[in-house]
């Protein structure tokens, strides 16, 4: 079964993309096998500490490695990404010429509150991991506008139409 690893942008204890990254393990469930990985104890990026790689740094590049396929669900922040997962996808594209991600199918979805669905915030991910050389699903489209009213507030979970749109996307991931 494949390994795809699923992260999510945001470090809120009850992120509605953090959420979305445990839907992704439902939606997943008997076609890959979904884990997880933490980006807040990484240092802040600084080139100085290349030199010695830092060991947390490492072990994000090892699990992206270990991985054949990448699922990252962004908040948006100011109309970008947040400065922690662009931290840890900095780290994680160096040194020059050992980017982790390069050649890895990759999905990007993102949950807001608000009406534009992470639309900018995803599109500048979607640049960025171009450039990292990831294999970008361009279809399905994944904008989560109105959160709110598509999480169940008892159990986290995700209302039949998101589901099923995230299973679209699982199914093209994989198939890429
Ligand atoms: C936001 N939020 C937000 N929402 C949006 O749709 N577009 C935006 O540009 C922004 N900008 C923004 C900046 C900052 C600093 C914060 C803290 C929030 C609202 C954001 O979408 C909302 O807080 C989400 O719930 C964040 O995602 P998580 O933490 O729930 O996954």
């Amino acid at each position: 079964m494949k390994k795809i690893l699923a992260i999510s942008g945001s470090l809120r204890k009850d992120s509605f993309n953090t959420k979305l990254v445990e839907a992704i393990k439902i939606a997943a469930q008997g076609k890959a096998e979904v884990t997880t990985t933490r980006i807040d104890n990484l240092p802040l990026f600084n080139q100085d500490l290349e030199a010695s790689f830092p060991a947390e740094a490492q072990a994000l590049k090892d699990i992206i490695l270990a991985a054949d396929a990448i699922v990252i669900a962004t908040p948006e922040y100011n109309r970008s990404i947040p400065g922690v997962l662009k931290n840890a996808i900095d780290w994680a594209s160096r040194p020059y010429g050992q980017n982790a991600f390069a050649g890895k199918p990759l999905l990007v979805l993102g949950a807001t509150g608000g009406n534009v669905g992470t639309a900018l915030a995803q599109s500048h991910l979607k640049e960025i991991m171009l450039y990292l050389d990831t294999k970008i699903v361009g279809q399905p489209e994944l904008y989560i506008s109105g959160v709110q009213n598509k999480i169940d507030k008892e159990t986290g979970a995700l209302d039949e139409d998101t589901m099923n749109h995230l299973k679209i996307g699982i199914d093209k991931l994989l198939s890429i």
